[in-house]
């Protein structure tokens, strides 16, 4: 629990490139009293495909208050899944998957940690998206578990947005595209001539995105320059 009028942040997915990069960084700036972070790896367990996980866990915040929350899960590829070149490589198993990481598994985290935000003051919640999930920006094709799944994410975060201006004018709800950024998830497809930023550096520009951002930016995809990127 956090001390009595402290600030806290909470970083999902906190084992990852991004996400432990984004909880150092917030740790180490200390403009939040608290930072919470939690993974399916750590204590209490958060996993984002057992809703009993996210509950259980957003649930023992109470009566911490979180002014952001960040998650920075995702799913791109793994031993048995590499995204699709073609519509002949489509496999139900792995577009499940995709969208059970990357869309269903962020939407069970709107629906057990936005009731957590305060009903005054501003605050955040922002999942990581990514911008190959932006259908007006697909210009190579391909990937497309991966876009299709981030785009519902994308239509998900904005339709939280609305639904939570009712009830915190002040709260923020965005969605967040990285760049492409040396972890895990991007290794495999790194190319030659291919802007790769370490996540360090990636977390302090989502941070100083984040901080710039006004209620009136809530529903909105954003890059890690703070650009609007096109739905
Ligand atoms: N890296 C890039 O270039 C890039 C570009 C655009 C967008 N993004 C987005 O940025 C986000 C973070 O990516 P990253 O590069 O940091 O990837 P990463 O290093 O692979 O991290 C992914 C994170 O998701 C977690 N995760 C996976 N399945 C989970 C589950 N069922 N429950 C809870 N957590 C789960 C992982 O946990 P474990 O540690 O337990 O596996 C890990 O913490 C993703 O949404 C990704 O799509 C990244």
């Amino acid at each position: 629990m956090a001390m009595m009028g402290e600030s806290i942040a909470v970083v999902i997915g906190a084992s990852g490139g991004i996400g432990a990069a984004l909880l150092s960084a917030l740790r180490a700036d200390g403009s939040y009293g608290t930072v919470m972070a939690f993974s399916r790896s750590g204590t209490p367990r958060l996993d984002i495909t057992d809703e009993g996980s996210v509950r259980d866990v957003a649930a023992s915040l109470a009566p911490d208050v979180p002014t952001l929350v960040i998650d920075a899960t995702g799913f791109l590829h793994d031993a048995a899944h590499r995204p699709e070149k073609s519509w002949r490589e489509l496999d139900p198993a792995q577009m499940a998957r995709a969208f059970a990481l990357n869309a269903i598994g962020p939407a069970l985290l709107m629906k057990h940690f936005l009731p957590l935000l305060p009903a005054h003051g501003r605050s955040i919640f922002a999942p990581l998206s990514a911008k190959v999930g932006s259908i007006g920006d697909n210009r190579l094709g391909g990937w497309y578990s991966y876009r299709a799944s981030k785009a519902a994410l994308n239509q998900l975060m904005h339709t939280a947005a609305i639904e939570l201006a009712r009830s915190r004018p002040q709260a923020i709800c965005v969605a967040l595209h990285p760049g492409t950024v040396a972890t895990a998830l991007s290794a495999p497809f790194a190319k030659a001539g291919l802007k790769v930023r370490d996540a360090n550096t990636a977390a302090q520009e989502l941070l100083a995105v984040l901080a710039g951002l006004t209620p009136a930016d809530s529903g909105g995809f954003f890059d890690h320059q703070g650009q609007a990127l096109p739905w």
